[in-house]
């Protein structure tokens, strides 16, 4: 997940270094921050819930003298957010303080294992189970400890680690992001280029099964038992640029994330056969569930898009009515409440005002609630009765893009898990399919120049329409409001079979109509709808599957990786994201902070 950590072993004042290291990463999180410091044969240990700059302030009149040392802000994943939980962690001994980033799968074994050897635990995270191990493998040698240590882990963790007396930071790294920051006499671990740039622009960016230790003097790192070299990069970037992983724009930087993000939320709940589990996250309604007969989806702008995406699934694989509303609407609207209905609320920042009202409305009347939040800790968070979140990390962008394919994620596991638990029903062919899509988004990710050449030929257009049905729909809703909210071009989409009812009026000669035309079962009244605005003078840019001989009488089109009707929008809206932004960019907009737009909306 995404928590930050740095490290620091040098001549200069430790502290100061890890919270200035630690600031620029705090993008990454910022529920609460510690720091662990080697102090002659004793570690230093502080750590709040809270922004890094609390805690910095409680420490303003400490003199620490101490050379080396590791932060981490945290975004929470296991556990809420408190001083408990706050990273670093130590062992039994407080002579061991650890720093992670990342998933520990199996620490429920791991901690029981710990336990009946006597360890002591005090907090209710993952990443605790690592010191300890620290402490039941050390025996003078803290690499191998470490080495051993993470042997054990299923997931995926970038660690850090200090033991006391030892002046050495050790290190291991899988499948989430590490870089060790060489100076002159000095060295650094963190999470991303930017925390390091002020000190040093060499860096070498570690691989997965990288372990080893920075000192003052040199790095050392291992692949298995083997001591091997990796490549210095010198890093071109300014400051500002390198906070953005050297991308000019936030935006871009968090949808070329969405197959990372997607694979975060599938973690843990999909398992490799297909199978699907939320029994722990959903435990707080279990005994309610047999009594579920209708659910309503309720959220604003991106979050209400993915929404509709959440409707038509589950209303297909588990065949209970599923009414989605705007958050705005549905807390001023009479809705009639009946025995067995369902509130889900989805949000990206968990504050939303309208949505936060409409949960509180509801949970007044005794309707059970289940939140799909991104923010971990917000107050849809925290006031849900149960919460699945959506393990994007922190979206920075105004415009909403890796927190929507995520949202549609936990629908699919949402949907997949009710059906088997309801209807006896076996989804592992389903989630054997939804397996796949991390790396179909990446297939599409990777065709982002396409997307460019686009909006080469589009961007001087003022008016768009975007079209689709079904599934399809809810993307090209998502679509027009990427366009519209930061190109400010007027970016409309319809479900297409209304567009006779109106909509066709508004077509001229050579005006862009997107038409996303994934949904197999629709197809044939896609081309239907399309016709319909060809013989209006419409330039249409399809959004098709690999393979559809749409493409060759089509003036443009971008095709997406095969996989059943049910997962194609995250696929489908990516191109879409893409478009909106290569457009904006040609025309010169302030693409991370629109006009007029805010990106967490807590007043009505
Ligand atoms: C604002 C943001 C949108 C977001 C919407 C709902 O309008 O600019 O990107 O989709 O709020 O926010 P939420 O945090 O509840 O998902």
């Amino acid at each position: 997940m995404s928590c930050g950590i740095v490290a620091y072993v040098g001549p200069r004042k430790a502290l100061p270094v890890i919270f200035d290291t630690l600031k620029r990463l705090e993008y990454r999180g910022y529920d609460s921050a510690g720091v662990a410091l080697l102090v002659g044969k004793e570690i230093f240990l502080a750590k709040q819930k809270g922004k890094i700059k609390d805690l910095e302030e409680r420490l303003k009149d400490e003199d620490i003298p101490s050379k080396m040392g590791i932060g981490h802000t945290r975004w929470a994943t296991h556990g809420r957010p408190s001083d408990f939980n706050a990273h670093p962690h130590l062992d039994c001994s407080g002579k061991i303080a650890v720093v992670h980033n990342g998933i520990i799968e199996n620490y429920n074994e791991l901690r029981e294992e710990l336990k009946a050897k006597g360890h002591n635990f005090r907090s209710e995270t993952d990443t605790e189970v690592i010191p300890h191990l620290l402490e039941e493998y050390y025996q003078g040698d803290p690499l191998q400890a470490l080495q051993k240590a993470v042997s054990r882990l299923q997931g995926s963790y970038a660690v850090a680690a200090i033991f006391a007396g030892v002046d050495k930071v050790f290190f291991a790294r899988k499948d989430s992001p590490l870089i060790i920051g060489v100076g002159e006499g000095e060295n650094f671990l963190a999470s991303d280029i930017p925390a390091v740039l002020p000190y040093t622009k060499k860096v070498i960016v570690l691989e997965d099964g990288d372990t080893g230790f920075i000192s003052e003097s040199e790095y050392v790192i291992f692949q298995g038992d083997k001591r091997i070299e990796r490549k210095i990069m010198e890093v071109p970037w300014d400051q500002q640029a390198a906070e953005r992983g050297g991308f000019e724009h936030f935006m871009i930087k968090e949808i070329l994330e969405q197959d990372q993000s997607i694979r975060d939320t599938l973690r843990q709940r999909l398992h490799e056969d297909g199978d699907i589990d939320l029994s722990e996250e959903l435990a707080p309604l279990a005994d309610k569930l047999p009594n579920l007969r209708r659910l309503f989806i309720v959220a604003c702008g991106t979050a209400y898009y993915a929404g509709m995406a959440g409707k038509y699934f589950i209303e297909s694989i588990l065949g209970i009515p599923v009414e989605i509303d705007i958050a705005s609407e549905f807390r001023y609207r009479a809705v009639p409440i009946m025995e067995g209905d369902w509130l889900i609320l989805v949000s990206q920042s968990g504050e939303t005002a309208d949505t936060l009202a409409a949960l509180r409305d509801m949970k007044q009347k005794g309707v059970p609630t289940i939140g799909i939040v991104n923010a971990v800790g917000s107050s849809i968070a925290r006031e849900s009765d149960v919460t699945l979140y959506t393990r994007a990390g922190p979206e920075i962008c105004v415009a909403s893009t890796k927190a929507y394919t995520a949202q549609v994620t936990v629908f699919y596991l949402l949907g997949l898990y009710l059906a088997k638990v309801l209807k006896g029903m076996d989804v592992r062919p389903y989630g054997q399919e939804l397996l796949t899509i991390p790396h179909k988004v990446s297939q599409v990710l990777a065709k982002r120049e396409e997307v460019e050449k686009m909006a080469e030929e589009l961007y001087k257009e003022r008016d768009f329409f975007f079209i689709g049905r079904g599934m399809d729909w809810g993307v090209a809703l998502e679509g027009a409001l990427k366009l519209k909210e930061i190109s400010y071009l007027r970016a409309e989409a319809f479900a297409a079979g209304e567009l006779k009812h109106g909509p066709l009026a508004l077509i001229y000669d050579g005006v862009p109509v997107v038409a996303v035309v994934t949904q197999e079962a629709l197809r044939d009244k896609m081309i239907s709808n399309i016709e319909e605005v060809w013989a209006r003078g419409a330039r249409v840019i399809g959004v098709l599957r690999e393979g559809d001989p749409l493409q060759e009488s089509l003036a443009m089109s971008f095709t997406i990786p095969n996989t059943i009707d049910y997962f194609t929008s995250p696929l489908a809206v990516i191109p879409l994201q893409m478009l909106a932004y290569y457009i904006s960019r040609k025309l010169g907009r302030e693409i991370d902070q629109p006009r007029n737009l805010a990106k967490s909306v807590t007043v009505e």
